[in-house]
């Protein structure tokens, strides 16, 4: 059951990626409370909004694996799929 919940969200997340559009894909706004979508608001977390978008992937893959520690990242990341990742990166790095 999990997996076929996993699966549906991937896929509406690859169908979001496909369209280049201004709407956040679907779990960037649970990202946007801690970083900001925009690089102009300050903010003591990192910002992701012009980040290179396979330097967030790689972020995100490396938290979800243990590979990188953080104090919450790893946490989030672990709840997130390859194709989620990769559209939220994609949409953070289009952000000014
Ligand atoms: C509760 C606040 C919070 C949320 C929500 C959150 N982050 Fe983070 N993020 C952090 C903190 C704090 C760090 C620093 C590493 C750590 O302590 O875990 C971080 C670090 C990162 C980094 C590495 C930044 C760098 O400069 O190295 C990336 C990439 C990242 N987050 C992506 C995301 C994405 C994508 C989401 C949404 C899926 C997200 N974060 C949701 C707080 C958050």
């Amino acid at each position: 059951m999990r997996k076929v919940v996993a699966a549906a969200i991937g896929c509406a997340s690859i169908a979001a990626a496909a369209v280049v559009s201004a709407e956040p894909p679907a779990g960037a706004a649970s990202c946007s409370g801690c970083h900001p979508s925009s690089s102009r608001v300050s903010s003591p977390v990192a910002h992701l909004a012009g980040r290179d978008r396979a330097e967030i992937v790689k972020a995100m893959q490396d938290f979800r694996s243990g590979a990188r520690a953080g104090t919450v990242m790893d946490r989030i990341a672990k709840g997130f799929t390859d194709a989620e990742i990769q559209a939220i990166a994609a949409w953070y790095a289009e952000q000014k």
